[in-house]
């Protein structure tokens, strides 16, 4: 327990930082906030047909943020739901499930949602059900129907630097693969290299438009879709955007490089050394230039 330690953000939701990872599992401005709108909002729920069941894949459900706000919202409007997650660690949604502040933030449906995983692994309820497979996202996504398509994969692991098994352009790439026609891919993260494997991966990709009051952030994440979005999503509520210029520019320096885990087993430490090499080695524009060329046409 000693390497997970609670924290309270900033919106007074529960949080936990990894002394392992040096990371903390959301952005200290809130937990909550973080999961509504850098997921919640960018999935467009309205999007989908109450007829047909909407299929979820959360990857690294740690507390389940992600996916409490979107089943929360899904419920209340009746939508069907096939949800599976994917977590190494079964100790955040335990300590989150011990918590007041944490079980104070959820409809019961919800909770009933948490403990069923919590106590079998497995929920159901009326058509609605799910199944989390606990051990490492790279190993565990094969435990699930190959036929299997998600309309909604939420991909939240430590970042890149920290945590690149679960990044690399090969893991990225077998996630695509489970993507529906109007599925959506949806992450925090807005690093090129991810990014680019995206794109290698033959999704078209869009920037999440961060909140007011972070506007001098380029982007709050990315959305990823195998096919193009039609504007109305685009334009709508100004939640997602088109890549911008920089953004574009971004994908063409050495940042862009990915990690790279072909077997599907390695360690950490030898993806980030391996792309160093890689990016050391490349003929691709160094990121730093190209931000000093950046502020110098400013
Ligand atoms: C940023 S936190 C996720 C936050 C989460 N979505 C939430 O709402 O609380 C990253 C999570 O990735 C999990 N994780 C780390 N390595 C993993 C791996 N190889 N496979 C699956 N999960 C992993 C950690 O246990 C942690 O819960």
């Amino acid at each position: 327990m000693d390497d997970l330690k609670k924290q309270t953000t900033k919106d007074g939701s529960l949080s936990l930082y990894s002394l392992n990872f040096q990371e903390g599992f959301h952005d200290i401005d809130g937990a909550l906030k973080e999961s509504i709108n850098k997921y919640l909002i960018p999935a467009q729920l309205d999007q989908f047909s109450k007829t047909e069941k909407i299929v979820i894949l959360d990857v690294c459900m740690g507390l389940g943020y992600n996916s409490g706000c979107i089943i929360e919202e899904l419920l209340q409007h009746n939508y069907k739901i096939v949800w599976h997650g994917l977590e190494i660690d079964q100790r955040p949604l335990n300590i989150g499930l011990n918590e007041k502040k944490f079980n104070e933030l959820w409809s019961q449906k919800v909770l009933n949602f948490f403990n069923s995983l919590k106590e079998s692994g497995k929920w159901k309820e009326g058509f609605n059900e799910g199944t989390i497979h606990w051990g490492d996202a790279r190993q565990k996504l094969h435990e699930i129907k190959h036929s299997l398509r998600f309309d909604l994969i939420l991909l939240d692991p430590f970042s890149p630097q920290k945590c690149p098994e679960l990044w690399s352009e090969e893991f990225i790439y077998l996630l695509s693969e489970k993507l529906s026609l109007v599925g959506r891919l949806i992450t925090y993260s807005s690093a090129a290299s991810v990014r680019a494997s995206f794109k290698k991966a033959g999704l078209k990709i869009y920037s999440i438009i961060p909140e007011i009051d972070k506007q001098n952030k380029w982007s709050s994440g990315t959305v990823a879709s195998k096919k193009e979005l039609n504007q109305q999503c685009i334009s709508k509520n100004r939640q997602i955007k088109d890549l911008s210029k920089k953004e574009i520019e971004h994908l063409a320096t050495r940042s862009s490089i990915p990690y790279r885990d072909p077997t599907g087993r390695a360690n950490s430490k030898d993806i980030i050394l391996t792309r160093e090499i890689e990016q050391t080695k490349s003929q691709l524009i160094s990121t730093s230039s190209w931000r000093k060329q950046w502020k110098a046409a400013q």
